[in-house]
Order: C-alpha cells, then sequence, then structure tokens
C-alpha cells in the first residue's frame, strides 16, 4: 500500500514543486548573481505556515547545485537554533569549519570571523525561522559577507522588521521579497495528487478523498500532507487496501494534533513560559502577559519580543487572538473539530 514512505514526510523536498513557478523564477533571479560569483540581493520569503516556504526555498538552492559546480547551500531552522552563537556555528559546522572551536567558550564574534575568513565555494545560506532569532542583528552581519547569499525566511515581514534596528530595516526593505499565500483547494489537491501518486500505490485512495483532504486542510499544505500520511499509516497498520472514508474521517483530528505536539516541542523555554500562562490566564491581553513572564523567568525578554513570541504562536495555531491591535486579548486554541465528513 505505501510505495515510498519518504515522499510522505513533512520536510521532503519533492523533485517537481506544484503551482509556484512564479515563487520559483523570482527566488531563482535573485539568487543569479551567485553563479557568476557576484554578490546578490537577499531574499526574504514570507507566508503562513504551511505555503511552502522552506520547500520553494530548498528546492530553489537544489536545483541551483544541480546547475553549476561551484555554488554550496546551507540550511539553519533558526527557531531550533536560536541563540546567536548556535546559528552561526550551525553555519560554520556544515561549511565544516567547526573543528577548533569550543562550545560556549569561543567568543561570538570570532564565529562571525571565521565566516569572514571562509574562502570556499559561494554559498546560500537559507535561514528558516529567521524571525525567531533571539538577536535579528546576525542577519546584518551575514549580509556584509559577499561570499554569502542569505535567504531570510519567516511568516510575516513586520514581525521580523519590528525587532530590528534602523540600519537593518532600511536594509532589508531594499531586498527581494517572495511572497507566498495560502493554497487554493486545487492547488493543494494537485499537491496532494503527486504525492500519492508517487508514495501510494494506485487507487489506494481516489479523487473524492483527496479533494476532501484539500478542503480540510484549508490552504496549508503541510497539513494536507499530514491528513494523507496519518491515513495512509492507519490503513497500512489495520491492514486496509485502501484508505477507507472511515479512516479519513479521524486523520484530520489526527494530524492537526500531531503538528499542534511539533509546534509545542519546538517552542523555546521562553516562549513556553509565555504558553503557559495563556493556557492557564487567558484570555489575556500582551500587557498582562508580559508582566507575569517577567515575574516568572529570570532574564526577560522585551515587550516587543514577546508580542513576537504571541505572533508567532498565533500562525502556528497554538494561540488565537480576538480584537483589534489595541485591546487585543490571547487564547489557546482547542482541537477544532474535524471536517473531513463526506
Ligand atoms: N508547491 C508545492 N509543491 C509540492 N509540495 C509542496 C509545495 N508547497 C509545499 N509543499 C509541501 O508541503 C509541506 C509544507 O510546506 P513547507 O514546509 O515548505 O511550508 P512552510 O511555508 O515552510 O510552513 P511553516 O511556516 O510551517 O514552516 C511540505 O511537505 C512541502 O514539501
Ligand atoms: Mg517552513
Amino acid at each position: 500500500m505505501i510505495r515510498d514512505a519518504r515522499v510522505l514526510r513533512a520536510g521532503f523536498v519533492p523533485q517537481e514543486v506544484e503551482h509556484r513557478d512564479a515563487e520559483v523564477n523570482h527566488l531563482s533571479s535573485v539568487l543569479e548573481p551567485i553563479t557568476n560569483e557576484e554578490p546578490t540581493d537577499t531574499a526574504i520569503v514570507t507566508g503562513p505556515s504551511g505555503a511552502g516556504k522552506t520547500c520553494i526555498s530548498k528546492f530553489v538552492t537544489e536545483r541551483l547545485r544541480e546547475e553549476v559546480l561551484n555554488v554550496e547551500t546551507t540550511y539553519v531552522n533558526c527557531w531550533r537554533n536560536y541563540t546567536r552563537f548556535r546559528t552561526l556555528y550551525q553555519i560554520l559546522d556544515d561549511l565544516g569549519a567547526t573543528i577548533d572551536i569550543h562550545r560556549q567558550s569561543t567568543p561570538h564574534d570570532e564565529l562571525v570571523d571565521r565566516l569572514q575568513q571562509h574562502d570556499g565555494p559561494r554559498t546560500v545560506v537559507i535561514l528558516d525561522e529567521v524571525d525567531q532569532l533571539e538577536d535579528p542583528s546576525l542577519i546584518y552581519d551575514l549580509h556584509s559577507l559577499p561570499q554569502f547569499a542569505i535567504i531570510c525566511i519567516a511568516n510575516k515581514e513586520e514581525d521580523l522588521f519590528s525587532r530590528v534596528d534602523d540600519r537593518l530595516v532600511s536594509r532589508l526593505r531594499s531586498s527581494e521579497h517572495v511572497r507566498m499565500d495560502k493554497y487554493h483547494d486545487e492547488q493543494l489537491y494537485d499537491i496532494l495528487s503527486a504525492r500519492s501518486k508517487r508514495g501510494l500505490d494506485e487507487d489506494v485512495i481516489n479523487d473524492n478523498q483527496l479533494y476532501r483532504i484539500a478542503d480540510a486542510a484549508a490552504g496549508d499544505a503541510r497539513l494536507a500532507i499530514g491528513i494523507l500520511r496519518t491515513a495512509a499509516g492507519k490503513a497500512d497498520r489495520e491492514n486496509h487496501e485502501r484508505i477507507t472514508d472511515d479512516i479519513l474521517l479521524n486523520a484530520a483530528e489526527d494530524a492537526r494534533a500531531q503538528i499542534k505536539q511539533t509546534s509545542l516541542d519546538s517552542l523555546t523555554p521562553h516562549q513556553r513560559v509565555v504558553y503557559d500562562i495563556v493556557r492557564d490566564h487567558g484570555p489575556v491581553g500582551p500587557s498582562e502577559i508580559h508582566k507575569r513572564y517577567s515575574e516568572e523567568v529570570d532574564d526577560p525578554r522585551t515587550k516587543r519580543t514577546v508580542r513576537a513570541y504571541l505572533s508567532k504562536m498565533t500562525q502556528y495555531n497554538l494561540l488565537e487572538a480576538e480584537g483589534t491591535s489595541r485591546d487585543r486579548e490571547y487564547a489557546i486554541v482547542d482541537q477544532p473539530s474535524p471536517t473531513l465528513a463526506e
């Protein structure tokens, strides 16, 4: 029943992407100069969760490596590596330049110097979830190194710009911006259809079922593929020959729960404190959240940073915001009811 489980995984980058030609071309053209060893503009890729930001960025850089010999790429998830040290370390590690760096004891600027001295091939650095960097000035440091091309991925441009200084904002404003929107149902159907053709045996799932998954995923390709994976996994475990409607019925709920758990696991310790405050006291406004948070942690971040946390958790459907920007309040999202009925 399952032909190739890899293509149903969340991080899989397909050989061909669906419906993002304009974005693929735009991003490719921004990176083009690197193939002639010329400096490139920084690219900013934004869009909601599941819009294909990570997938398209990796796809474009992979294709670039296919086409030219002297270009490398490196990928950092800045949420997982949210300190300046860890992000820089990741990049250097990927370049094979960390041999004598001892964690913590190496001053940060030394890491930037190390990058500056790097004289290997030109390298595209994908900074994914860059809005989660504790100290976004790191973007500025990388930006000024001509041997690197930078792709910054964030959900919202504002969340990135609100936390960097004017100098960096003006640089970023003049950079190339690739925006991605939620997918339409038809587009999600095509993405699902391509995946199921490669990942599943024939006739395991029918068109009507694929359309229903697309509909339930509401524009989010991550959720759509998650539903397909959950349903296929269950059908396989239970020795069905095909995905039944019964299996599909719970798959949306299960996939959402799984994604929610992954997002919760991604929260930094400070974000987790903020989430718990909202869970215990919501609906609650940002000022009160910040007050409670500051009482609870040793080294509280600014109000602005906490607002960025709240925005991020809202993007990832962990929290929901109500009200206008003035009197906004946050509450946790209760698991929505399944919407995969026939
Ligand atoms: N145009 C596309 N064609 C084929 N597959 C796609 C396309 N867009 C997204 N996908 C797939 O959908 C899933 C989600 O995409 P991706 O991880 O790139 O979303 P994202 O925008 O980075 O979301 P997040 O903000 O949550 O990280 C991935 O498995 C990816 O391979
Ligand atoms: Mg992503």
